[in-house]
């Protein structure tokens, strides 16, 4: 014992590339592990592209742009994505890998919610990969004669490959004994006054949820997604159609008639960006996220007297009298940059002043902004008969 405890000093001190098993191998025992590493290894997998219809408005990045999509209306637009149960990988979005839903550590995801372990580690009771000798041994030991022994309240499994926690009572259904003389509810099952419950999520709508995330439709009742819909006219995505012409959303969705199903819902918040999912609005192109909502961005600022009010746009005084390409004074006026000229309610350059009062379309919309200013700002102190 003393020699090796000298050697594991050596080992320890001298500053070699030994590795860390060897070290562990000196003492005896190897030492169970706390940290868990997860792989990612990438699958070959030639069939999990699906082509998909997504709304077509999830397209749109500027606040005026007119929304085209190219799918079996021109609300929908088609995009390539990974098919169900599949991901994309996340070191090439390009392609898509099985989808263990975080649930494959020390394993491969071979297939959807398919995970096997890799060497060295095995499936407990609750399908987690856990290390088993001489890898390590939770809630045990190994032996380099190589067997284990393990820690009171667990014994070994019928495959002799891990420990078991003992439960004196056996467990109920669909639960698992998790510590010595504790049963809890399997992974995907909640515990609810009937026992442990298979959950569904989002809910199976016309359906019963039989096992985690499967629904049984009831009665005529057709799946879709997952869900089961009474109707099928409506596309009714993220809701539950309640009659031919009746969707109803889940928490969190807003029914469009457009798409026919329910887009995520950021209420009046989101005027200026597209609402993503719900209470997240992704910010049109020159408009940037403030709190919840969002709000124009002048490049320049607005100086201590002025405020944003479109892309570029200040408003200055008490009127937000627009001061395009400038920034406002303390009087409340528009002061625009040495090389620029000030028109009606922009900061142009010389060049495009010419071309302003050359240009008949642009002096309409310049009269109309003067009007627009007369009305708004000077006029409201004339009486109009
Ligand atoms: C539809 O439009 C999207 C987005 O522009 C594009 O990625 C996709 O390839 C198009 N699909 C078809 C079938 O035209
Ligand atoms: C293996 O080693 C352990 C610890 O040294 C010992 O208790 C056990 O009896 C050994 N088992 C066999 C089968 O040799
Ligand atoms: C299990 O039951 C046995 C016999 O009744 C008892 O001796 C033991 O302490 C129990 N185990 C636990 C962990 O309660
Ligand atoms: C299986 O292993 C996981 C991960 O270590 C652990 O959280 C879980 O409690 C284990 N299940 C059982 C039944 O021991
Ligand atoms: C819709 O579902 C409910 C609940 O299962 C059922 O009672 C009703 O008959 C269904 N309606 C139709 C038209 O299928
Ligand atoms: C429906 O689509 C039309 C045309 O694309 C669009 O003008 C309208 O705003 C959309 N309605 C809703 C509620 O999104
Ligand atoms: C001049 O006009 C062009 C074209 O309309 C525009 O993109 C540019 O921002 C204008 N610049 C200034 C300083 O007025």
């Amino acid at each position: 014992m003393k020699r090796f405890f000298v050697i594991l000093i050596f080992v320890l001190f001298s500053r070699n590339s030994y590795q860390e098993n060897y070290v562990d191998g000196l003492i005896g025992d190897i030492l169970f592990r706390t940290e868990t590493r997860s792989l990612t290894v990438p699958i070959k997998s030639s069939h999990s592209k699906c082509q998909k219809q997504v709304p077509a408005i999830f397209f749109k990045t500027e606040l005026n742009e007119r929304i085209r999509g190219n799918g079996s209306t021109i609300h929908y637009m088609y995009v390539e994505g990974c098919c169900d149960g599949y991901k994309p990988y996340p070191y090439d979005s390009n392609r898509c890998v099985p989808d263990c839903k975080d649930n494959c550590r020390n394993g491969i995801c071979s297939a959807p919610n398919k995970c096997e372990c890799m060497d060295g580690f095995v499936a407990n009771a609750s399908n987690h990969c856990i290390e088993t000798c001489p890898v390590g041994c939770p809630n045990g030991r190994c032996f380099l004669n190589g067997t284990s022994q393990c820690n009171r309240g667990y014994e070994l499994d019928p495959t002799q490959r891990y420990c078991t926690a003992i439960c004196n009572n056996s467990c109920g259904r669909n639960q698992v004994c998790m510590r010595p003389n504790e049963c809890a509810c399997l992974d995907g099952y909640l515990m609810t006054e009937s026992g442990c419950q298979p959950v569904c999520s989002p809910d199976c709508g016309y359906g019963t949820c039989i096992a985690p995330n499967e629904c049984k439709c009831l009665g005529n009742a057709i799946k879709k997604h997952r869900i089961c819909h009474n109707f099928s006219d409506l596309r009714c995505e993220n809701g539950v159609t309640e009659s031919q012409y009746k969707c109803n959303c889940r928490v969190g969705y807003i029914y469009d008639s457009n798409t026919t199903s329910c887009l995520p819902d950021c209420g009046d918040e989101c005027k200026f960006g597209v609402c993503i999912s719900p209470g997240e609005c992704r910010c049109y192109r020159n408009y940037k996220k403030k709190d919840t909502t969002c709000v124009p961005i002048c490049d320049k600022g607005c100086g201590f007297y002025g405020k944003c009010i479109e892309p570029n746009v200040c408003g200055c005084g008490e009127d937000n009298q627009k001061c395009k390409n400038g920034v406002c004074n303390s009087r409340g006026k528009c002061v625009c940059d040495e090389n620029l000229y000030r028109y009606v309610d922009s900061c142009v350059s010389y060049a495009n002043l010419s071309r302003i009062v050359t240009n008949p379309n642009e002096q309409k919309r310049y009269n109309i902004e003067l009007l627009n200013e007369f009305k708004n700002h000077i006029g409201k102190y004339f009486i109009f008969n």
